[in-house]
C-alpha cells in the first residue's frame, strides 16, 4: 500500500493550512462553516462557506468556530478539522500518517486532548503540538537552536503571537487578541461612522488588501470604489474611499499591535534585547502582508524588520518541517496520542 505522507497543520482563526511531506501546502481554506440555524446541519465548509458569507439566506449562518484564538464551538471545529484532514490524507486504515499541529495558545489541556483524539479519528497515527512562534520561525527557515535572540511575530486573523526565541526556547512571549481581522473591522467601522455606509466583511477585506496601508509606501492604488448599504436611505450605494482614509481607519489596531511588540522587548534581558536589535524582527502570518507594516514596525521599534516569504504559510510549513527532522525537533513537540497498532 502506498504510504500516506505526514502532515503539518496550522489550525487558525481565519484559515486552516495543511502541509504534506514532499508535496508542500496542499490545503489553505477559511476556517468557516455554513450551518443551518435550526437543525445545526452543516451546509458548507471552508471556501464554500466563505463564498456564502454576507449573502447567506435567513436560515443559514456562516460561523467561525475559532475566534481570537478561542474555541467558540468545539463540535463545529472538530467537524471542520475532520473534513480537511480526511480530504488531504484520504481513508487509510493501516498506513496512518503522523501529524504536527499548531493551535492557539489559548486552547486548554482538555481541548488539546480532544483535538488530538479528533485527529486520530480523522485518520492520523500520532499528532503532536508545537508552539506557534517556533513553527513560524522554522517555516521561515530560521535556525531556532541558535542562542542569539531574535523576535518572531505571527500576525494571524484574530491573534498575534510574538516571541523572542533563543536556543530553541521562547525567552518572552505575548499573545495579543489583535490580528489582521481587527484592521478589517476598523475599516467597516470607519466607513459606517464617516460615510453612513454599511459594507460587508469581504468588501472590507478587499479594500484592506488593495488599498490598506499603515504606512505610506509603494505605488498602491490611491482610491477604490466600494459598495454597501446607505444607513440613512437603506438603499445600495457606491462611493470611493481613499488610501488616506483607510490608513486613518487602521490607526487604532496598529497602536495596539505596536504596544504588544513593546511589551515583549521590554521583558527580555538586555543581552537578548541587543541580539534582537541586531538580528531583527521576522513577521509571519497573513496579517504580515499588510502593506507598510514591515516599515512601520521597523521605524517604531528602531529594529530592522522583514516579512517572511509566503508569510501566511510559515506555521504550517514549520509544522511539516518539524516532522521531516524528528531528531532535531522532538524536544519542541508536545506529546500526542500514539496508536499502538
Ligand atoms: N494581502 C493581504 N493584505 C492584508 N492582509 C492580508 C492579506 N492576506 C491575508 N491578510 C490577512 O491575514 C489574516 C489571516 O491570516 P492567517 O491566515 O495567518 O490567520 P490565522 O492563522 O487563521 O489566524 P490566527 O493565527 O489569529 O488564529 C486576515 O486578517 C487577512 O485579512
Ligand atoms: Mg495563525
Amino acid at each position: 500500500m502506498a504510504s500516506v505522507e505526514d502532515i503539518g497543520i496550522d489550525l487558525g482563526s481565519s484559515n486552516v493550512l495543511i502541509y504534506a511531506r514532499k508535496k508542500g501546502i496542499v490545503l489553505n481554506e477559511p476556517a468557516m462553516l455554513a450551518v443551518d440555524h435550526e437543525s445545526r446541519n452543516v451546509i458548507a465548509i471552508g471556501l464554500e462557506a466563505y463564498k456564502m458569507l454576507g449573502r447567506e439566506p435567513n436560515n443559514i449562518e456562516v460561523i467561525r468556530p475559532l475566534q481570537k484564538g478561542m474555541i467558540k464551538d468545539f463540535d463545529m471545529l472538530s467537524i471542520l478539522l475532520n473534513h480537511f484532514v480526511v480530504r488531504v490524507i484520504g481513508k487509510h486504515i493501516f498506513a496512518r500518517p503522523r501529524a504536527v499541529m499548531s493551535i492557539s495558545a489559548s486552547t486548554n489541556e482538555i481541548e488539546k486532548r480532544q483535538l488530538i483524539i479528533g485527529m486520530f479519528e480523522a485518520g492520523t497515527r500520532r499528532t503532536q503540538l508545537i508552539d506557534r512562534p517556533l513553527a513560524a520561525a522554522v517555516g521561515a527557515g530560521l535556525d531556532i537552536q541558535q542562542y542569539s535572540g531574535r523576535m518572531v511575530a505571527d500576525i494571524g486573523g484574530g491573534t498575534t503571537d510574538i516571541a523572542v526565541l533563543s536556543s530553541g526556547e521562547m525567552a518572552a512571549r505575548n499573545v495579543l487578541q489583535i490580528g489582521g481581522d481587527d484592521f478589517t473591522d476598523a475599516i467597516i467601522r470607519y466607513v459606517r461612522l464617516k460615510h453612513n455606509l454599511l459594507i460587508g466583511f469581504r468588501t472590507a477585506e478587499d479594500v484592506k488588501a488593495a488599498l490598506g496601508t499603515v504606512y505610506p509606501v509603494g505605488e498602491s492604488a490611491v482610491s477604490l470604489p466600494i459598495a454597501g448599504r446607505n444607513l440613512v436611505s437603506g438603499l445600495p450605494k457606491q462611493m470611493e474611499v481613499s488610501r488616506e482614509e483607510i490608513s486613518e481607519a487602521m490607526e487604532e489596531p496598529l497602536r495596539q499591535l505596536m504596544e504588544g511588540f513593546h511589551s515583549v522587548i521590554e521583558r527580555v534581558p538586555p543581552e537578548l534585547a541587543n541580539d534582537v536589535f541586531e538580528n531583527g524582527i521576522l513577521l509571519t502570518g497573513g496579517g504580515a502582508s499588510m502593506k507598510g507594516l514591515q516599515e512601520i514596525v521597523s521605524e517604531m521599534m528602531k529594529i530592522p524588520c522583514r516579512v517572511a516569504e509566503n508569510p501566511q504559510q510559515c506555521v504550517a510549513v514549520g509544522c511539516g518541517k518539524a516532522l521531516e527532522h524528528p531528531a532535531d525537533f522532538d524536544r519542541f513537540l508536545g506529546e500526542g496520542r500514539k496508536n499502538k497498532r
